[in-house]
């Protein structure tokens, strides 16, 4: 079963069931789990997605369900890279100068309106599908779905004159072009650390999580 926040509006088709939509708290997600006789949670959730990963550890404490975390290591800074440590959005937004530059947003669509306080800025936006509001005055938008390569994304810097990224450590391949790009061209990228979860069991791979899997859940055989 895959459980989806419905955050995009056509996500990608999986050969399994599908739900879309929260549960209601941690209590909420116990019902479910237990009316659905869930004995195992992977949390795939993006490594920001902080709340559904603390009620999953939450619910999996309270009822008794195994979790396991599928996580991907974080990208590290390396030689030629300008990158500005932040702790979190507001961060972000202080990072960034007062003069007019130009910013690739690089953080989906949810936090853009803290952005509005820095209206002095050219701010291109990648998005999933089309914004349905725009709470920022000089916007550019692109409605791209990735994995982004080094070569589109060094022309999008180039073609949009970026001189500022702000991107969340998301770690793995499919968003990290991004980050090459800014590499060879010198652009600053205002980072966004990635927030603190409470202790739980992680893996790095698929094959991790199907042997984590196969070895304790009872297959009936
Ligand atoms: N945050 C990011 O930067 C980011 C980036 C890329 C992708 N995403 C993806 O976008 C989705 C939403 O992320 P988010 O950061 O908005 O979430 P979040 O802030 O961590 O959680 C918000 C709320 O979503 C609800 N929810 C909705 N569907 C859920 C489900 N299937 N399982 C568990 N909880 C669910 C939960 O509320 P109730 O259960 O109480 O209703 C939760 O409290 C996730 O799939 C995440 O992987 C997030």
């Amino acid at each position: 079963m895959f459980s989806y926040a419905g955050r995009t509006a056509n996500p990608v088709p999986q050969p399994l069931p599908t739900r879309i939509g929260g549960f209601g708290g941690v209590a909420g997600l116990c019902d479910y789990l237990r009316a659905n006789s869930i004995t195992h949670i992977i949390d795939a959730t993006h490594p920001f997605a902080a709340q559904m990963s603390r009620n999953a550890v939450d619910a999996s404490l309270a009822c008794g369900v195994q979790l396991l975390a599928l996580e991907r290591a974080p990208w590290q800074v390396t030689s030629g890279d300008h990158w500005i440590h932040v702790p979190n959005i507001a961060g972000a937004v202080a990072a960034l100068p007062d003069t007019p530059a130009r910013v690739f947003l690089a953080i989906g669509k949810q936090t853009l309106d803290a952005f509005a306080t820095k209206p002095q800025h050219h701010y291109l936006l990648r998005l999933v599908d089309p914004p349905t509001s725009q709470p920022l005055p000089n916007t550019t938008v692109i409605i791209a779905r990735g994995p982004f390569d080094i070569a589109s994304d060094t022309a999008l810097l180039r073609g949009n004159k970026i001189t500022h990224i702000v991107a969340k450590n998301a770690g793995g391949a499919g968003a990290a072009a991004k980050l090459h790009a800014a590499r060879a061209l010198g652009v600053a990228v205002i980072m966004i650390d990635r927030p603190t979860l409470p202790p739980r069991r992680i893996v790095a791979s698929v094959a991790q999580v199907l042997a984590w899997l196969g070895h304790s859940a009872d297959r009936g055989v």
